[in-house]
This record gives C-alpha cells, structure tokens and sequence, in this order.
C-alpha cells in the first residue's frame, strides 16, 4: 500500500545563514525522504524560514533594513546549500507569508472557541527609548548576590546565582542602555494546563511508535511534573512593536513567533498544493496522510507540547511522528547555534568538497537515537577513501573493463543465478528495514559488507588470469556480471545517501531512462557502457582548506588527562593521579584587555596578568563575550601551556570556560579576594 507522508525539519530562524547543524538536519530528513520516494510512497517535503521575533527585528534594524527585507534577502540565499547538497524539498516558503496568517489566525480563533485562550496581566521590562517591552535576554545589571556588573537576567556567570531580571541591581536594556522600567501588559494565555489538554497529550505521546523512547520520557516528564515544575499555561502574544502575526481582535497584540513557527510546516504545505493544484485541505485531513517531523533535541518541548495539543484543539490533523536528532559536534567541539561549527557548509562547497561525501559520512554516522554526531576529519578522509570509493565505487571500474574489452558491454550469467538473487533481496530487505527505523549507520554498514563480498568474490575468481585464457572467457563474463549485479544493487540501495551518483548510475552505466527504484534490487542488469569516472577520493588537504579559516581556537574548556600520564590498569585510564594533576599550572589572571581580533570570527585577543607578569592569549569566546565585559575581570589560566604560534600572534597560554549540551560559554571565576599570580590547586 502506498502512503502518503508529509515531512517537514525544522524551519530556521531567517537571522542568518545555514550551518552545519541545519544541513545535518536536511541530509537526515533527505535520506530518509527519498528512500519512502523509491519506495513508491507519495511525499511532501517542504521546509520555510522562520522569520518572526524580535531578534530578527532587531538584526533588521542593525543591518538597515526592515524586516521583510531582511528575511527576504535571507531566504534567497537558501538555494545555494539546498542545491549543493542535494536536499529535495518540494516546497520551501516562509513563516512571514499570507499563507502561515490565515492559518495561525485560523488555529487561534478555533483554540478561543475551544475555550483555551484567556488573558490576564503580566509585569515586565519596558525600554521607555525603544518603546518596547523587552525580553529578558536584552535585560542586564548587577548580580543581587555579589554585585557582578553586567550580568543576564536569569543567572551570573561570576558567582553562579539564579535570579529574575527583576532582582537584577541597575538593570539597563542591552538595546538601547537605558533604565527599563516595569510596565503591566494584558497578554494573551494558551491553556495547555487544561485537564482536556493534558488528557490528549498523555495519550498522544504514549501512543506506542510515536516517539522515540527517550523524548517520550522527556515529554512525560514535563507533562507530569508537579510543584513549580507543573506544566504552566503557555503566554502566546507579545506587544506592538513586533515583527509578527496580528492576533485577531486584539490591536497591538501579536502572535510570539514559536506560535506561528510550526504553523509555518502549514504555510509551507498550502503553499506548495496551490503551485501545484493540490486540495491542501482534502490532502491534511485524509486520516491516511501522514505527518512527520524532523527536529532537533533542543526544540523537543514545543514540537511535543504545544503543536500537537494547538492542532488538537483546533481540528486540524496531529503529527504522527516527531524524530529528533542529537547536535554535529566538530571532533568533539560543540557548537554555537548562532554560528554553527568549525565548518562551514559554503567553503566546503567552494573548495569542491563532494556533498555526497558529507551525506555518506553523515549516514554512516546517523542512527534513530538522539546523540550527537561527530565530524572527525581523519575518520570522514578514511570512511570516504576507503569505503565509498575504495569498496564501492572501484567495484564498478574493475569489472566493466572486462565487460567493456571483452564482451562488448554484454552481461551473461552462467548457471543458477538464484542465490545470487536470494542474497540481494535479503540484503535490500535488511538494509530497507535501517533506512525505515532511521538507522542508517547499520544500513551502511551491511552496505559495505555486501561491498566486501562481492570484491572477495571478484578476487578470488582472479579475472585477470581469467582474461588471458580464452578458454575461461564464459567464467570471465559470468563473475563480471555477477559483480556488476552487485555494484548495481549497491547503488539502489545507496541511491538516498548518494542520489547524484546512483542518478548517473542508472543513466549512464547501466543506460536506463529512469532513476532507481527500490525494486531494481530484485532485478539483473543485462548490459553496461564503457564506465566514466564516477567519484574521487578525498585529499586530507582539502580538509586543511576547509578549517582553515582562521588558526584552531585555542581549547577553552578543561584541560584533557595530560598524555604523560602511565595508565596504571586499562580501566583507570580515566583518572589522574595528583601528580598528573600538579603538571597543570593553573593561575589566578585578570583580564587587563580583551580586543577584538581583525580577521578572526572567534577569537578575542586577551592580555592577562598573572602577577609575574603580562601574558597574551587567543581564546575563542568571541561568541559569548563583549570584550568590554571582561576587562577588569578575573579568571584562571594554564600558564604552563606551551606557547603556540597563530595566525594572528602567539598565544601563551589558555582560558578556562565551561559549556554544555546548550548553547553558551562560561569563563571560569575565582571567588573575590583572589589576586593575580595564585596558583590553583
Ligand atoms: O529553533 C529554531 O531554530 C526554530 N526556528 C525552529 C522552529 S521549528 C518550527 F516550529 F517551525
Ligand atoms: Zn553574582
């Protein structure tokens, strides 16, 4: 039976260009979209940008532009890294468009007559320059609690207390330094609380196959959670001005973005079903039609509260699925998500870096889980070389010479030719099976075993003695045919992973006027054209060229087990003696100046006093520090670090910060009274 699936990702925010974080995203939702292609299933796979919120507001107006031309001029560089990455969405269109407005307008008026929607006054920060109310994110003052200037509304990042922005001491908005004051506004309430709604969500998210068993625990828990961890009701307006969708009968009065955000997956659909004369709403509420979504662990609470309970509420069709994926880390750096990684997925474009390499990589890395996927450069140059081409591709320019010289492309396969045929459907079948349940790392692991095989196979029957034997010439073309059989079957089954390849494939080689489906698995070529060259391999320099864009961020996080260190039994190799620990010399500095350095997207260039003296260190923080926050500061540095030449200078030394799984970068503080020169231990 065919099915008819509509497939979203996420919607990015319109502040800015793809990173590596999204294309991940895209290369996951891409496999797993045109294998349910070659299934035969219908899909619908669109994507938009999110465009609405204040940040983006914000950024419009630091760029000069209004906000449509800022999210305009956004959207339009989106080709260029779909294209380069062969990522099929049907649709992409925009969260800013008629389309997502009738629609949001639409759900909110049904969820008021649900009896969902009430408002009550809510007290917050007003930047009277501005003229408006602001986030507590563009709020900042002085720590209650030890006086620490210029810190964020929830938390310090020198004594580590949590407070409100109202507990802050001297607040000032971040966007125009003045005195916020505190203004009452009506705001506009969902009631996700409501026992009918927290009834539909416990059944929604227990409904077994749904979610992966981790989000599910996830979304249970926030479901379940009591005290001031209960599920609160969900505040959906903000007030004029605000870049966003008018809430009905209500002036002054808009939507907050991430209510219209997933309405956004909506816009996208309608929009795509008019270009294309489709009934949208015939197409949305068919009970057959299936919706899916592919997310992000950082975005689990809206796609697995609020949209599905919005949708139930106001008549429309629930989401099936919601498939959520872990972070890309680059050799175990997190990322920021404003900047993404290391890499950026235009240079590698640029240098004529395969995206298909990448798409492989990623596969061979991704699983159903929600963990995170590491990019390591020596690990993707030996996937690639190694597996790709060295296993598959050669495949395929090994035995069609023989073909080619000997038999004039003409395949014949002599005797039974049913285990050949039993193995590739047990192997189609096995691999269909991964790409279904989205472990494609085990798809391409039983893809390279199958690879392994058939190159055993071709091996051991020694071709080229064979070729010079003419007495041998039927084995010659039967194992050159068997083996082309098998780098067909390959293909088919890499065709999602490698749809530019496999395309070529079908076409050129194997001279068919279509692409691959899944069921050429189960069928035996009969001819092949000469072979062209069909992929390189990776030059390790072209990886060189990809991260060379500014000289390796010096390490900010905790200094790793120095490697001197004699592992005493293999299972203690994680602990250190004290000893090891004395090599590390850490001091007490304080940040004398801190500067921008030109050229570096980074990097902030720090003087440090260490009492003995002045050091200068480049530390990547640039993301989460102003330098003219830090001076003055003090922190603590390893001050016995070999020195390391830059690009930009000579680095003598390194910053401690911490991070987690979200985004953000904490430098380390000494508790006060600490003076330059200390030693840490
Ligand atoms: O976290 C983000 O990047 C959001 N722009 C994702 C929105 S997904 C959907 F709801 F639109
Ligand atoms: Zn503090």
């Amino acid at each position: 039976m065919p099915r008819r699936l509509f497939i979203t990702t996420a919607l990015p925010y319109a502040n800015g260009p793809f990173h590596i974080g999204h294309i991940m995203e895209y290369i996951q939702a891409d496999i797993w979209v045109r294998f349910q292609r070659m299934q035969g299933h219908e899909v619908h796979f669109v994507g938009a940008d999110d465009a609405h919120g204040a940040p983006i507001m914000i950024a419009a107006e630091k760029a000069g532009l209004t906000p449509d031309e800022f999210v305009a001029r956004i959207g339009a560089g989106r080709k260029q890294y779909l294209d380069g990455f062969h990522i099929s969405f049907d649709n992409w269109h925009s969260t800013h468009s008629d389309e997502n407005t009738v629609l949001s307008q639409d759900i909110y008026r049904k969820l008021d007559r649900a009896g969902l929607i009430y408002t009550k006054p809510v007290e917050q920060f007003f930047d009277p320059v501005k003229g408006m109310f602001l986030a507590d994110r563009y709020i900042k003052g002085e720590c209650p609690k030890c006086g620490a200037k210029d810190q964020f509304g929830d938390a310090c990042e020198v004594c580590g207390a949590v407070y409100s922005p109202m507990d802050l001491i001297n607040p000032y908005s971040t966007l125009s330094g003045a005195k916020p004051e505190l203004r009452t506004s009506e705001h506009y309430f969902f009631r996700l609380s409501d026992p009918k709604c927290v009834a539909f969500l416990n059944e929604w998210i227990n409904q077994p196959g749904r979610l992966q068993p981790q989000v599910a625990n996830k979304a249970r828990e926030w479901l379940e959670g009591e005290g001031d961890k209960a599920l609160g009701d969900w505040d959906i307006s903000r007030d004029a001005p605000y870049f966003g969708i008018p809430i009905p009968d209500a002036p002054g009065k808009y939507f907050y973005v991430w209510l219209d955000a997933p309405v956004g997956y909506l816009a996208s659909l309608k929009n795509y079903c008019t270009k294309r004369g489709i009934d949208f709403d015939k197409l949305l509420a068919d009970p057959d039609t299936e919706q899916l979504h592919f997310i992000g662990k950082d975005i689990i609470y809206f796609h697995t509260l609020f949209w599905p309970a919005m949708l139930e509420f106001s008549g429309y069709k629930i989401p099936d699925n919601v498939f959520v994926h872990g972070f890309i880390t680059v050799s175990g750096e997190k990322m920021s998500k404003s900047r993404g990684t290391g890499i950026s997925p235009l240079r590698y474009l640029d240098i004529g870096m395969n995206p298909e390499w990448l798409r492989y990589y990623i596969a061979a890395k991704l699983n159903a889980h929600v963990e995170d996927v590491d990019f390591n450069p020596d690990d993707f140059v030996a996937r690639v070389n190694s597996d790709l081409v060295g296993k598959y591709i050669n495949i395929a320019s090994r035995a069609a010479s023989f073909i080619t010289k000997h038999f004039a492309g003409e395949l014949k396969y002599a005797g039974d030719t049913g285990p050949l045929m039993q193995g590739a459907r047990a192997s189609a079948l096995l691999v269909r099976d991964n790409y279904e349940s989205r472990e494609y790392g085990k798809a391409i692991r039983e893809i390279m075993a199958s690879a392994d095989r058939v190159n055993q196979e071709f091996d051991a029957s020694q071709p080229w003695l064979l070729a010079k034997d003419p007495a041998k010439k039927d084995q010659l073309q039967d194992i050159c045919s068997r083996v082309l059989h098998g780098f067909r079957l390959l293909t088919v089954l890499l065709a999602p992973v490698i749809p530019n390849t496999a395309r070529r494939v079908a076409r050129e080689f194997f001279g068919m006027d279509r692409d691959f489906v899944w069921s050429d698995a189960e069928t035996l070529p009969s001819r092949v054209n000469a072979y062209q060259h069909l992929m390189t391999r990776v030059d390790p320099k072209q990886l060189d060229a990809l991260f060379d864009m500014e000289p390796e961020t010096p390490k900010v996080t905790a200094p790793a087990t120095p490697a001197a260190a004699p592992a005493p039994a293999a299972e203690s190799s994680a602990t250190i003696s004290i000893d090891d620990f004395a090599k590390v010399d850490l001091r007490v500095a304080r940040i004398v100046k801190a500067e921008h350095v030109d050229g570096a997207d980074k990097l902030l260039k720090l003087t440090l006093d260490i009492g003995s003296g002045t050091r200068t260190v480049f530390a990547g923080i640039k993301s989460a520090y102003d330098p003219a926050m830090l001076e003055g500061r003090l922190t603590v540095m390893v001050a016995n670090l070999a020195p390391r030449k830059m690009k930009f200078g000579l680095s003598e030394g390194m910053v401690l910060a911490a991070s987690g799984d979200a985004p953000g970068l904490y430098l380390l503080s000494p508790d006060s009274g600490a003076l330059p020169g200390m030693r840490i231990k």
